[in-house]
């Protein structure tokens, strides 16, 4: 199998453990290259739905499921646009989240697999705000995001969306290459501690109160 981004193992470690995916219909926001959809698939899901803005990605998807025995649904679109309507058991995602140097988001190009804002939180706060209209009763959240966009602000932002989250993993590495690139630039805007080299990948877990 490929080998994905270790933010994103992290988000498969947890998924295993506590046995998210097993007979669960599945939606990975952000899908990427869909790793964490195709292993939704391979831990059991009933189905698996990926979505990404970028037609290139939501293809990737779809062939990686394909070439690793698993049926994705891949959608292209913004967010939740194209489910709207639907609910999920788990909802998974790794989105865009480092600093960005500018005010704008990209709207083309491979920035737009990390870009996240000025703070980061841009696709952060519009995720967690809606994902609880796409939870069905009982359902969960899974999202991995870096300690430099915020943990206190993320739990804070997934509570404002109705959801109960709290961090399920967290691994201290140094500064991936984007980040190390724009340090100086993040420690001029207080987003790193002078001479900060690390960060940490949180894997949150947000339950729906919810019930049936
Ligand atoms: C961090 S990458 C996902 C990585 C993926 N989990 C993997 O390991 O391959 C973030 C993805 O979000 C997508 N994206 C950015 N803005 C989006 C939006 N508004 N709606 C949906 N997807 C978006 C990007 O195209 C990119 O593929």
């Amino acid at each position: 199998m490929f080998r994905p981004p270790s933010d994103s193992w992290l988000l498969v470690d947890v998924m295993r453990a506590r046995g998210l995916a097993r007979g669960a219909r599945v939606l990975d926001v952000f899908t990427g290259s869909g790793v964490l959809a195709v292993a939704a698939g391979r831990e059991g899901a009933r189905s698996v739905t990926a979505v990404d803005v970028s037609r290139r990605a939501a293809l990737c998807a779809r062939v990686n499921g394909r070439l690793n025995g698993t049926r994705v649904r891949a959608l292209r679109g913004d967010l939740f646009e194209p489910v709207a309507g639907e609910r999920f058991d788990l909802v998974t995602a790794n989105p865009p989240y480092v600093p960005s140097l500018g005010d704008e988001l990209p709207d083309a190009g491979a920035e737009r697999a990390w870009e996240g804002g000025p703070d980061g939180r841009v696709l952060v706060d519009r995720f967690s705000a809606r994902v609880r209209d796409h939870l069905a009763p009982g359902g969960t959240v899974l999202m991995v995001v870096s300690s430099l966009t915020g943990e206190d602000e993320t739990l804070a932002a997934l509570r404002d969306g109705g959801l109960a989250p709290e961090v399920a993993a967290r691994h201290r590495g140094p500064l991936g290459p984007i980040v190390s690139a724009r340090a100086e630039a993040l420690e001029r805007r207080g987003l790193l501690a002078p001479g900060q080299r690390e960060e940490e990948m949180l894997v949150i877990v947000a339950q729906s109160g919810d019930t049936a």
